[in-house]
């Protein structure tokens, strides 16, 4: 497990996709999923900065206006276009760019992981549903698809509902933070 590294940490300097790409590229990991692509700012980063990266990304493109978390991804909510087919054919053009490393599944997180087995990945980053009930499920889905030494990352622990779900799943004091409210645990 890991150790709380800066708890107070604030958003910070360094962009999420720096963080990943330098604990990929210095563990030489070579297999990720990246769950919640958007329009792909994070993942492309990745793919484009970790040669070795075989990078899941797993995205449902839709609208969720029935959601009880605090995002419904509907377009407009709270400023944001949430263009779901745009970032969606995008992110197509790019793994048909890259189709060696990238693997582009439009669904949602929990059916995504039936798909992948266990203990395949170095390293999963949740970053879809930021609902307490969300976060929880995609980490109760997606932890055991980390091996023994590899790292669970999430984004956005300064929600509140983000961190109940990660300090109920791991316990009290048992996650680091990084810049630009991520957090994580080594398996
Ligand atoms: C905050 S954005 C992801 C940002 C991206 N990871 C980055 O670093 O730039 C969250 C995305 O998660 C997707 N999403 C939310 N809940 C989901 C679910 N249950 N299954 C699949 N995708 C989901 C939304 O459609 C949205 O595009």
């Amino acid at each position: 497990m890991g150790r709380i590294r800066d708890r107070g940490n604030d958003g910070g300097n360094v962009y999420r996709w720096q963080t990943l790409a330098r604990f990929v590229n210095t563990n030489g990991w070579k297999r990720g999923a990246e769950l919640g692509i958007h329009d792909g700012v994070n993942y492309r980063y990745l793919i484009n900065n970790c040669p070795n990266l075989h990078l899941i990304g797993v995205d449902l493109y839709e609208a969720q206006p029935e959601n009880n978390g605090p995002e419904k991804w509907t377009p407009g909510e709270n400023g944001h276009p949430w263009k779901h087919e745009d970032y969606y054919d995008k992110m197509l053009s790019f793994s048909v760019e890259n189709p060696d490393r990238t693997l582009i599944i439009k669904d949602y997180t929990t059916e995504a992981a039936k798909t992948v087995n266990d203990g395949t990945l170095d390293f999963v980053f949740i970053d879809a549903d930021h609902g307490y009930e969300g976060c929880l499920r995609d980490i109760k889905a997606w932890d055991s698809k980390v091996k023994e030494g590899g790292i669970v990352f999430g984004h956005d622990i300064h929600f509140t509902t983000v961190e109940k779900a990660v300090t109920e799943f791991y316990g009290e004091n048992s996650w680091n933070v990084e810049d630009d409210f991520i957090w994580w645990i080594q398996k």
